[in-house]
């Protein structure tokens, strides 16, 4: 019942008068009676471990100190359960969550009217849900109506600053569905490279990376799978997915599954006949030495900005060895020159959203790496349309998710190949 502490932690954190409401993702309708598959939104997740649409968590601090836990969820439906199965309920909720009361979406506005007064502060997270966020302008607004000798709450604060800081760091829980994540996505990827051949379409590799997250239980992505031949590996989120890889070309694939909420993120890069030309393994095997040497800095008290200058600084210094770039390193490194082959930074936070909660600046300073945060590194050279020498049609992305620990770091993904000869010898290797 790690989602109980969770909600103690943030209660202690909060001051007497203050409400912390966090709610949950609602039915996305696609056309007429269809919906998108339902995802819980990360943060209510977070907070609660159910997939209820619609509900509430509600954490108040009162003025005395005495604090309340309150879930709001869909009453029982009779139409709903036919059709999408039974729901917990508001007394199915209270038990799995053990709060102190479960109520229904139908007695909301009444309920928290009542359990708002006198609260001065509410927490909720900025820009997440626009019905949660009119919601609370109108319960503010009829608490301060008319009342001549006291006010509703007068003062919003961004409950992504607490649940962010939270996430960050990932508890043992948290990092057995992410290894669970990494190992099916580890698996997939080995296996889209061992089924890939020279006349494969893109989506018959999507297709062999869906087969083994869905077969490992996770049922969604953590984001749309990228697989990119040719000339398509140098688009950073191409989607389409729709084109044959060419003898001759390279395949970058970025692809990750989910597991319960929690998302995995991998790259690899690699020659659809299972040779790399010279051209190509020259990029490679930059990229590569420049993510290895990107990961050896990855322990506790480096800065995360440090891992950005140190791939900028080893690309650079490649591409100029390369004869790509010409100049002196550090006038290349400050003119941004490399940009036009590495536009990205580094890599990201990563749990239950890719692109995980958690600032990269804390009061102006840039974030120290601390055991339990997980990360990505993945350095990467494009050489796309725009781009007209030797290289073009050429995209490197090496990419592995990474946990900081006590005394260096854990690669989440480390099982899945990525040295030349490795990678050579697995393409085709599954037909
Ligand atoms: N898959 C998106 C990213 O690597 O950030
Ligand atoms: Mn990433
Ligand atoms: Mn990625």
């Amino acid at each position: 019942m790690e989602h109980a502490i969770r909600r103690q932690k943030i209660l202690d954190q909060m001051p007497a008068g203050s409400a912390f409401i966090v709610s949950a993702s609602h039915a996305q309708n696609r056309n007429n009676d269809v919906n998108y598959r339902f995802r819980q939104r990360s943060n209510f997740f977070y907070l609660t471990e159910i997939k209820e649409e619609n509900a509430i968590i509600l954490l108040i601090k009162f003025l005395d100190g005495k604090e309340k836990q309150v879930v709001f969820v869909e009453p029982h439906d009779e139409f709903k359960a036919l059709w999408q199965g039974p729901q917990l309920g508001p007394d199915g909720a209270k038990k799995i969550l053990n709060v102190d009361e479960g109520l229904s979406l139908l007695e909301l506005d009444e309920s928290i009217l009542e359990m708002l007064h006198g609260i001065k502060r509410i927490y909720y997270p900025f820009a997440e849900d626009k019905k949660l966020e009119s919601k609370l302008r109108e319960w503010s607004g009829k608490l301060s109506k008319g009342k001549r000798t006291e006010s509703g709450p007068t003062e919003f604060f961004d409950a992504n600053i607490i649940l962010g800081e939270m996430r960050l760091f990932k508890s043992d829980y948290e990092l057995k569905q992410m290894r669970r994540a990494a190992k099916a996505s580890v698996d997939a990827h080995a296996r889209a490279m061992a089924m890939s051949y020279p006349g494969i379409n893109e989506y018959e590799i999507e297709a062999e990376l869906l087969y083994e997250f869905t077969r490992q239980g996770c049922i969604f992505s953590g984001y749309n799978s990228i697989v990119g031949g040719g000339i398509n590996s140098c688009v950073l989120h191409y989607e389409a997915n729709n084109q044959l890889c060419n003898d001759g070309d390279v395949v970058l694939i970025d692809a990750g599954a989910e597991y319960n909420c929690y998302a995995a993120d991998i790259t690899r890069t690699f020659p659809v006949n299972g040779k790399f030309t010279n051209k190509q393994k020259s990029i490679y095997e930059l990229v590569l030495d420049a993510q290895l040497a990107v990961i050896d800095l990855v322990k506790p008290g480096t800065e995360w900005i440090k891992l950005q200058e140190a791939a900028v600084k080893f690309l650079t210094k490649g591409l100029v060895r390369l004869n790509i770039l010409e100049g002196q390193t550090d006038k290349l490194i400050a003119d941004k020159s490399y940009a036009a082959f590495y536009p990205h930074l580094i890599g990201h936070w990563l749990g239950l959203d890719v692109h995980d909660a958690g600032s990269y600046k804390v009061n102006g300073q840039w974030r120290i790496l601390e055991p339990g945060m997980v990360l990505t590194i993945e350095p990467g050279l494009y050489f796309g349309s725009t781009y007209t020498g030797d290289y073009q049609g050429i995209g490197v992305r090496i990419e592995d998710d990474i946990l900081v620990t006590d005394k260096g770091c854990d690669i989440l993904t480390a099982q899945l190949p990525k040295k030349v000869d490795e990678i050579e010898s697995l393409v085709g290797s599954g037909r």
